[in-house]
């Protein structure tokens, strides 16, 4: 999608559509006994320009628009407009309109347009409190996001294919820094292609994207942005005596890789190491403990931890912040054989723990174990590790947050700011040492699965033992990876969540 930005005055600009937010300024609140005040929103056409206002006037005033949450209402050549159509785009209640719904909006926009076969639009940066150059950089990365398309293996996929190919965005008064636009725009872009590039890893099926693949994959697009990657096999994994990470490859006849991308910018300063370690199980049988047949094709999006790292390098690489980041993928199919790990066998992580394993498929704490004591030892001072890693998270926050435990409460602190910034859904889970009683193995150090109440706390308690004292923060994101229903503003599938939030967080490192 090409995207460009206009300081012309909406009414004058030449486009197939030009699409506009409308907002509720009703002041009503719940003890409102004036019913016919209550009936009535206020709905505002958020350009100062008082053409684009005027071309909206008739369909406001005949209460067709309330200005609701992705609302949408399309204008044919709308009078003293140059643009052939006028889309008006509800963004709810003006108070608590931000940057998160323009974003949204954005997508849905795209998503709406597309499906009518229009190619190309213009978005008017609304006047709102939201400063113009967020507000621009929210509508880009919204629009980019809700012009991915997941129907890759469609034979009428070309035929059919429906996207929006030139975005332009106009900016307002107020945005007289040119400069800080065009940068906010880059941003925008960067962020939200590497959020695709996520999303196109995680939605191909997993004999289109074995371990192997996804190494080659990183390696590509290593080269392609300048980062350094090394990627490893089997021989590799044994000699680092990464034994948690081997007993779950050593099941399947596709080889694991552990893909290593480095991103050391000079001028960064040397007492801070971002180490981002991610759970790429390409596909999640349960192995011996074998998963029930129903939904198990979903399991092949169990790489989507792994691909959100691998995503973040390339905004990173791409937005150059100066701050030393080092990301570790452990890749492995999770399967029944001959030669899988049994429940009862007992494997020496890299560390030197023992575990118990009670349950094969509690597999990605297994790989997880040994990619974040891999990324200690080579010199990573924080630790974020990201997994579909539970159920059981599923079951705690359902598909709207994704779970965050933090083993440190600065690191938290940080984290939350920039999880806010990029508007993604998380909420934080408890590890208070109590849950630690659960871990206890009579044979080992540790058992790898314990009682069903609290799975996602047990599996994050676990996971803690091999980050130790570096201070770590692990996101589940089992329940928010793949979108189970289409939304106005993302199509279902991959999601592709968590990346912004990431890229913000390691941007708020920067020296
Ligand atoms: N990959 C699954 C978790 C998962 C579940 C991801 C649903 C996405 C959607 C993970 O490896 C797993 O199987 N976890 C088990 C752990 C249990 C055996 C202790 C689970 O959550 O059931
Ligand atoms: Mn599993
Ligand atoms: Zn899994």
């Amino acid at each position: 999608m090409n995207t460009n930005l206009s300081s012309s005055v909406p009414s004058q600009l030449e486009t197939d559509c030009l699409v506009v937010v409308v907002l509720d300024r009703s002041e009503k609140d719940q003890s409102e006994k004036d019913q016919s005040k209550k009936d009535k929103p206020a709905v505002t056409v958020e350009s100062s320009e008082a053409a684009v206002r005027e071309a909206a006037r008739d369909v406001i005033s005949s209460g067709e628009v309330t200005g609701k949450t992705f609302e949408t209402t399309l204008l044919h050549r709308p009078a003293g407009l140059k643009a052939k159509r006028m889309l008006l785009v509800g963004g709810g209640k003006a108070k608590t309109f931000s940057a998160a719904e323009l974003r949204k909006l954005a997508g849905a926009a795209v998503r709406t347009l597309k499906s009518k076969s229009i190619r190309s639009f213009a978005f008017v940066v609304p006047e709102t409190a939201i400063p113009s150059n967020q507000g621009l950089r929210a509508i880009v990365e919204g629009a980019f996001v809700g012009n991915f398309d997941p129907g890759y293996y469609k034979s009428d996929r070309n035929e059919k294919d429906q996207k929006i190919d030139a975005l332009t965005i106009v900016v307002h008064g107020d945005a007289h820094d040119a400069k800080a636009m065009e940068s906010a725009m880059q941003t925008g872009r960067i962020v939200a292609e590497s959020q695709n590039f996520t999303r196109d890893l995680v939605n191909e099926p997993s004999n289109r994207m074995t371990p192997t693949m996804m190494a080659e994959r990183a390696k590509k697009m290593a080269a392609e942005v300048g980062l350094n990657c090394e990627t490893y096999g089997a021989d590799k994994i044994k000699q680092l005596k990464m034994g948690a990470f081997w007993g779950v490859a050593q099941g399947s006849d596709e080889p694991p890789a552990l893909i290593v991308l480095r991103y050391d910018p000079v001028g960064a300063a040397d007492k801070v190491h971002l180490g981002l370690v991610g759970k790429a199980v390409t596909f999640d049988t349960g192995g011996i403990s074998i998963k029930p047949a129903d939904g198990m094709e979903k399991m092949k999006y169990d790489m989507a931890g792994g691909a959100t790292m691998i995503g973040v390098m390339r905004a990173i690489a791409l937005l150059k912040p100066k701050v030393k980041v080092t990301a570790v993928i452990c890749a492995t199919e999770n399967m029944p054989s001959g030669r899988a790990q049994k429940p009862g066998d007992v494997q020496i992580a890299m560390s030197g723990k023992s575990i118990e394993i009670i349950n094969t498929d509690a597999e990605g704490r297994l790989v997880l174990a040994d990619g974040l004591c891999y990324a200690r030892q080579l010199g990573c001072t924080h630790l974020v590790d990201a997994a579909t890693l539970t159920g059981a998270v599923v079951v705690a926050l359902g598909y709207v947050n994704a779970g965050i435990f933090a083993s440190d409460d600065q690191m938290y602190e940080r984290f939350a700011n920039a999880n806010k910034q990029a508007g993604e859904k998380m909420w934080r889970l408890p590890l208070d040492d109590e849950y630690k009683e659960t871990l206890k193995s009579n044979i080992a150090d540790m058992v790898n699965a314990g009682s069903r109440w609290g799975g996602a706390i047990f599996a994050a308690m676990f996971l803690k033992e091999f980050a130790e004292d570096t201070p770590w923060i692990h996101l589940d994101i089992a329940g928010t990876a793949w979108m189970e229903e289409a939304k106005p503003w993302i199509a279902k599938g991959p999601s592709g969540i968590a990346l912004r939030s990431l890229v913000e967080f390691v941007k708020g490192w920067e020296s």
